[in-house]
């Protein structure tokens, strides 16, 4: 059997001792071109290195490609729902997101609005918005009125956050929104071609900037559109994130290098880099188990929903060849620690907290 570029380039990655996080972008092998493939022709969909075995896993046993999970449709939301059921403590993530996380926002956050002035919110990811009215029922406290420009690309979550707004209306009197429903770059391009130069005082990518080509031109961007004194707040999983792991090890989510593996540390980098002050906020410690005992059983719909929010692969039970399941699951088991008969894997997210300097001599 032949291997195509996109497979070769998969095992390639794959057959790498490691391809930690914070070394990933040196590490990473760029997709080959098709004439630097010779060797890797012939080779079947199992691939001996000399400590473990590799499976070439992208595509069915009827020779499809395997289907990322999208942000577009209603299983999004379904495996969303089992991962939440299986980290039982977002709700208090989400109390520690309204008391620390926005107490920590208002502190860094240094404009003083001319008086009737709102506050200028922009949204990128929002997703539900469910972490976004954390944060905004607290800068309601100092801020009665903000302007909140939400940008998403997902139709469907704009629809859940504005059913959200409106269920909780009475706690979000004062807050005026514009919707989007585009990506970061999409969003981008159409303000530069409007000539929108809006700037804001309080900007949020939370687990969404990974979805972007270009990570570093992305927070660059974000930054110009900060009013002086204003704050950027964006999270990733860590390193450390067991979910992270198992991404870099099996890389289904990334269909071609034209969206790197980026992780936290990149964005700190950057920052480090550029001179922009900022603070590492980490998710408290404990709110980090992520039980999913249910995806090692065969007949478990909730295990089924875990898998593919875990490998990003829709159906991936059904989809995924046998051998490759296997390895999954076996790759799993090894990150995994067992406590009174669960596996629990470790998710772990830092948050980041980046200020733009009030006066001249800042670095945008
Ligand atoms: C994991 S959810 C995070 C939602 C929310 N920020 C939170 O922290 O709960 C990722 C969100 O990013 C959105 N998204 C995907 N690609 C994007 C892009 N290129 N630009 C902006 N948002 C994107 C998805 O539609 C989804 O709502």
């Amino acid at each position: 059997m032949e291997i195509n570029a996109f497979e070769a380039h998969v095992f390639a990655k794959m057959a790498m001792p490691s391809c930690k996080p914070d070394a990933c972008r040196s590490s990473c092998l760029p997709y080959p071109k098709s004439d630097e493939l010779d060797g890797f022709a012939g080779v079947d969909n199992c691939i001996s290195t000399v400590d473990k075995v590799v499976h070439v896993p992208t595509k069915t046993p009827d020779n499809k490609p395997l289907e990322t999970i999208s942000f577009y449709d209603d299983h999004y939301l379904e495996c969303q729902r089992a991962f939440e059921k299986a980290s039982p403590w977002t709700p208090d993530l989400n109390k520690w997101i309204h008391t620390h996380l926005g107490s920590r926002v208002l502190e860094k956050l240094d404009s003083t609005l001319p008086e009737g002035g709102q506050l200028k919110l922009l949204g990128i990811g929002s997703g539900e918005g469910e972490v976004e009215y954390n944060l905004i029922t607290r800068l309601l406290s100092k801020y009665p009125t903000i302007h909140n420009t939400v940008v998403d690309p997902s139709q469907t979550q704009l629809d859940l956050y504005k059913d959200l707004i409106k269920e909780k209306a009475p706690e979000l009197d004062g807050v005026q929104y514009d919707w989007h429903a585009k990506t970061l770059a999409q969003y981008r391009h159409s303000s530069e071609e409007s000539g929108d130069r809006t700037k804001f005082h309080f900007i949020s990518a939370l687990f969404c900037l990974y979805y972007e080509a270009d990570l570093y031109s992305s927070l660059e961007y974000l930054l110009s559109r900060l009013e002086p004194g204003g704050v950027l707040l964006a999270a990733m999983e860590t390193d450390r994130c067991d979910v992270m792991k198992i991404e870099e090890r099996f890389q289904f989510g990334a269909d071609s290098d034209d969206v790197p593996l980026y992780c936290f540390t990149d964005m700190t980098a950057h920052f480090e880099k550029r001179g922009v002050p900022f603070a590492v906020l980490n998710q408290p410690d404990d709110q980090r188990d992520f039980d999913v005992t249910a995806i090692f059983d065969e007949s478990s719909r909730e295990g089924a929903l875990l898998l593919d929010f875990i490998s990003s692969v829709a159906n991936f039970r059904q989809v995924a060849p046998p051998g490759l399941l296997a390895d999954f699951l076996s790759y799993v088991r090894s990150l995994a620690t067992l406590r009174e008969g669960r596996v629990l894997l470790f998710y772990d997210t830092d948050y980041v907290l980046a200020s733009k300097p009030k006066f001249k001599n800042h670095f945008v």
